[in-house]
Formats: structure tokens, sequence, C-alpha cells
């Protein structure tokens, strides 16, 4: 079965061949950006690895989300299902190190934070058992070592804080959490706490309007001190300052077809990866370096095979590599930048 997929979307990998596009829209900065690749849009920026993971029978479940802990080599997927282990542990080269299930209800969003003193992965549980309605946070075996928000109870609340469908967390560099809530529940929220979780800023409202939400999906943070948000209700992202979250501008026009699920960074920080689930496509899209984000323009699109259904996804910050945690599917599959495309991925 899992090699089944493996082919098809291979097949539609070399497809993107065919839909590798490029649009010469947006800011001065963005133009130029598009110009200096754009005699390079023949080639394929990324091929499948169809070898990772080494052994594909770990996948039993839905397969949500997927971290990687690029300092330690380790990629932490985490799927649904009953009665399998729902956190599992691979390396980056492939190999199944572990797995765990206690603590773990319905795994949606994952996050791996490591430091060279500590390695911990944070996931967030949409269910609604006594594990459920929480953001959890793990060291590499599976430790629980810390729980934000009422364990089986959905809320409103700020304090205590309480969450409804926790879509997805990210961890920057000082410790700080940014927090997405969440996945269609009560809530449509960014929250950014300190390291000893303190509210520092929110954005609690829904709607359509600048800094409102409607499925808050997936949050990145960048290199220039901007948090990105997959506001996929919305069909739109949109981005805010990570110090003060004043709203920085949204990009809408890449994704009238549908909202993004995902939202990633390349290493290098020039791109933006984006999921868009029922598409089964990832698109490939310009970043402009610094301040408000112009308007929104695709480099290249990966068209995945019908129904393999990308969730959410992370990059290595090490080698640019792509995971692709893909719920239709139930497999992760891991996509490998061509080096000639992104010289500065290093190997
Ligand atoms: C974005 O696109 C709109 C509509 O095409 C255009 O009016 C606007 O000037 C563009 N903005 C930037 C920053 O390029
Ligand atoms: C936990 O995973 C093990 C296999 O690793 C499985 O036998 C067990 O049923 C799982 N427990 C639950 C509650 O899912
Ligand atoms: C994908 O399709 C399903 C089933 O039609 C729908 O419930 C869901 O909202 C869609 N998701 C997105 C992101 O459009």
């Amino acid at each position: 079965m899992a090699r089944f997929w493996v082919c098809l979307a291979g097949a539609g990998f070399f497809l993107a061949l065919l839909v590798l596009h490029s649009r010469f829209c947006g800011s001065p900065v963005l133009r130029k950006f598009a110009f200096q690749i754009s005699w390079r849009t023949k080639e394929i920026p990324y091929r499948l690895d169809v070898g990772w993971p080494k052994h594909s029978e770990y996948f039993t479940g839905a397969t949500f989300c997927v971290a990687i802990d690029s300092l330690s080599g380790l990629v932490y997927i985490a799927q649904r299902g009953d009665n399998i282990p729902k956190v599992l542990v691979f390396t980056e080269d492939g190999y199944f190190l572990r797995s765990w299930n206690y603590t773990v209800d319905t795994p949606h969003g994952i996050f791996a934070a490591s430091t060279l003193h500590e390695q911990s992965v944070w996931i967030t549980d949409v269910g609604s058992g006594s594990y459920g309605h929480t953001i959890k946070k793990y060291n590499s075996f599976g430790d629980l070592v810390q729980v934000l928000g009422t364990p089986g109870k959905k809320g409103t609340g700020l304090n205590p804080l309480q969450f409804d469908n926790p879509a997805e967390l990210y961890v920057d560099d000082t410790g700080d959490i940014y927090i997405v809530d969440g996945d269609g529940g009560l809530n449509n929220r960014l929250i950014k706490l300190s390291q000893d979780f303190m509210m520092l800023w929110l954005h609690g409202e829904r709607g359509t309007g600048p800094a409102k939400f409607n499925i808050p999906h997936s949050v990145t943070v960048d290199s220039s001190g901007r948090v990105w948000v997959a506001d996929r209700g919305n069909k739109r992202i949109q981005v805010f300052d990570k110090d003060t979250g004043e709203w920085l501008g949204a990009w809408n026009n890449c994704f009238t077809e549908e909202g993004p699920s995902s939202v990633r960074f390349t290493p290098d920080g020039k791109y933006v990866i984006v999921a868009q689930l029922n598409l089964s496509r990832l698109l490939l899209v310009a970043a402009p370096p610094v301040g408000s984000i112009g308007n929104c323009s695709v480099i290249g699109t990966i068209q995945l095979a019908d129904q393999v259904l990308p969730h959410l996804l992370d990059v290595s910050g090490k080698t640019g590599a792509i995971y692709v945690a893909e719920i239709g599917a139930k497999q992760v599959q891991k996509y490998v930048p061509m080096n000639s495309y992104f010289p500065s991925f290093g190997s």
C-alpha cells in the first residue's frame, strides 16, 4: 500500500516539472527575485526520496504531522488511530528509533525544539479524552514534561489558558512560544507566550479583517522576526511582528483555490513552502527578506497524487529536505532539494 502511494506521488512529482512556473508580479524586490531564477525554471527543485523511511510499515495510522529536529537529525511523526503507537521517531536517514502512545489522544500539530542542552518535542492534542485540548511538551523519549491548557476540557479561557482544537505551535530560539488555536473549535487565536508561559500578546477574534482568523492552522517564525500564520478558512497567510504582534500584511492572491494548511521556510529564508490539503499540492513561494510582505508570488509547484492530502509539513534546517505528513496516503514522504537550485542549503 505504501509503495503504491510512493509510486503515485513519484509520478505526480515528475508532473511538477510541467507545472513549474513563475509569476512576474509583486514588488520590485519580488520581481528581481523572480527574474534571477526564471532561467532555471526547467529544473525540478526537489526530488522524492523513495528510500525514506527505510521501514514504512511503522505508518499504521493517519499521519497528521511531522517535526524535524535538525540539530539531532531526528524526525518526529504523530499519527491517529486505535491501538497504535501515536508518536514515531525516525532519523533523518530513515532509521526507526522508537515510539510512544501514552498521554497522546488525538495529535494534530507537532514541533521539535532542540538546544545543545535539551531535546524536546511539542504536540497539540485535539482529542476530547482525558489528555485532549492541550499542548504538551515531551522529551525525546516521550516523557511528559509540560502540559498547557486544561486536560480533557475545551474552553476559551486565558487565565488559566484553555484551548479548543489547538492546531499547531512554534517555539523560537529564545524559547518564546507561538500557538494557533485552532482547527475549527471555539477559538480563532494567535497567542505568544514567554518561555515561562506568560502571555505576551494575542490576536483572538474570528473574522476576515486584518489580524482576525478563520481556522488558523499553522504558524512559523522567520529569521527577521516575523510570524507567519496559515489562516486556512480565510484562504490567506497573515504576517505579524514577533515582538509587538503588529499586523504586517496578508497574502491572498496565491490561495484563491484553497487555503494554506501548512507554512514553513526553507533554511535560506528565501522561500515559503505551503501545503494545500485537498488539492494535494505544495507551493514554493518567494518570501521578501524584511518588512511588509507585498503580494504573493508562486515560484514552483509540487503536485502530489490525488487524495494524498498533505496536512502539515516541516523542513530540515540543515539539509532543506521537506517532510510532508500525508493524511490520505497515510505516510510521511521526504523531498530533497536539488543542490543546483539551492546551493546555499549545503549538502
Ligand atoms: C499587489 O497586486 C495588486 C493587484 O494586482 C496591485 O494593485 C498592488 O499594487 C500589488 N502590490 C504590490 C506591493 O506589488
Ligand atoms: C500503544 O501502542 C502499542 C504498540 O506500540 C499498542 O499495542 C497499544 O494498543 C497502544 N495503546 C493504545 C491505547 O493505543
Ligand atoms: C477538504 O475537503 C473536505 C471534504 O470535502 C472538507 O471538509 C474540508 O473543509 C476541505 N479542507 C480544506 C482545507 O479546504
